[in-house]
């Protein structure tokens, strides 16, 4: 296939296979069922965001960055450019774009990632500004808004190292804390309503789809019979009663994949992860990047479909007379595969072995 001043130029070449419907974001849900935000009442607003000190130096202990180089040479920041960081976190990886001269946007919907990111980076005076909120309303951000483009988008998924270590956030299996996992007060539920009110089918549905739990009915049925005798309350209490349902069998905790589960239905992860995929062509300059790090397959399988799907010229099917060219082609994918960390990454950061950087370029838009 050919990219033309005149548009796409399809031929069926002996190989050649694609398929529509490997677009991937069809079924899902969009994200934008976030109007029902709950209020401060919850939320862990009181906590002071000033507990986190400007002096600290490097990450302070809040994150360390996946894939540093990477992300550094594929992403290109340099003066004059503009990088929207969409999981901004401890600004590990937007400290990178500012001192190799970009500006920079950082968005997360966690107003503490934000206090501490915005202390740790003000050195960087006007270069570097915030937004506070889901990644998958970028098209709302009011510079977006206004028509700004930008020369690159990063979305490094999940939650940051400081957001699972700190017990009253309620991440961890691990920990003593409320059965919160909220990322911030735009995530439309807590820990708490999903194990006390969801039905055992939709428990054994995420546990299974998000958590890849092949126990996932046992785990189920054990959480909806302890509640009946109480509603839980804390993150132990429920790692208790999942490690009394399956044991513990190997060096990974029983509760492990559960709670991950739990963790993506809270804050509606793969739906804002769709969304957002969705709104990057309208928010980067022709030419500009995508940079995608994903650490769960479900993750990595939407991203993958997507850009494939993008990045296809012409689409064919079995009993079309000819290829059609593909209406939503318009990235280019920069590397083919998904880039995988090495072996000195993951002795220094053990938390990147299961990371999946994806990089695609948008293409100037069809005459
Ligand atoms: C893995 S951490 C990012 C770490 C960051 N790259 C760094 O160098 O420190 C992910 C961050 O993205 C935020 N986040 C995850 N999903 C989000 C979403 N849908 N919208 C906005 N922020 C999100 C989390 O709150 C968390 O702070």
């Amino acid at each position: 296939m050919v990219r033309a001043a005149s548009g796409v130029l399809c031929a069926r070449p002996s190989l050649f296979s694609n398929n529509a419907r490997d677009a991937g974001l069809g079924t899902a849900r969009r994200a934008d069922a976030h109007a029902g935000v709950r209020a401060a009442s919850g939320w862990l607003s009181a906590r002071a965001p000033d507990a986190f000190s400007a002096t600290e130096e490097g990450t302070g202990g809040y994150h360390l960055p996946v894939f540093p180089f990477e992300v550094a040479a594929w992403m290109q920041a340099a003066e004059g450019r503009f990088v929207i960081d969409g999981t901004l976190g401890g600004g590990g990886h937007s400290e990178m774009f500012l001192q190799a001269g970009a500006s920079v946007l950082g968005i997360d919907r966690d107003p503490e990632a934000l206090a501490h990111a915005r202390a740790r980076l003000t050195g960087f005076g006007g270069r570097f500004s915030t937004w506070e909120g889901n990644f998958s309303q970028l098209r709302e951000i009011p510079v977006i808004r206004e028509g700004r483009k930008a020369d690159g988008l990063l979305l490094d998924l999940g939650v940051s190292s400081r957001q699972l270590d700190t017990a009253a956030r309620g991440f961890s299996f691990m920990r003593e804390g409320p059965l919160d996992m909220r990322m911030g007060p735009s995530s439309p539920r807590t820990a708490a309503e999903v194990v006390n009110s969801w039905s055992e089918a939709d428990l054994a549905r995420i546990f299974f789809e998000f958590g890849e739990e092949p126990k996932a009915r046992r785990i189920a049925a054990a959480i909806v019979k302890q509640r009946v005798v109480g509603k839980f309350e804390s993150t132990l209490e429920l790692a208790a009663c999942i490690e009394s349902a399956v044991g513990r069998h190997g060096r990974t905790h029983p509760a492990t994949r559960a709670f991950q589960a739990i963790r993506m239905a809270v804050n509606e992860e793969l739906e804002s992860l769709s969304a957002a995929l969705a709104a990057a062509p309208a928010v980067l300059k022709p030419g500009g990047r995508l940079l995608v790090i994903t650490f769960h397959s479900l993750e990595d399988r939407m991203v993958k479909r997507f850009l494939r799907h993008r990045s296809t010229a012409c689409l064919d099917e079995p009993g079309w007379p000819e290829p059609r060219p593909n209406p939503d082609y318009q990235f280019e994918l920069l590397a083919r595969k998904a880039i995988v960390p090495g072996a000195d990454e993951t002795s220094r950061n053990p938390r990147a072995r299961s990371a999946k950087l994806r990089v695609a370029r948008l293409l100037e838009p069809m005459p």
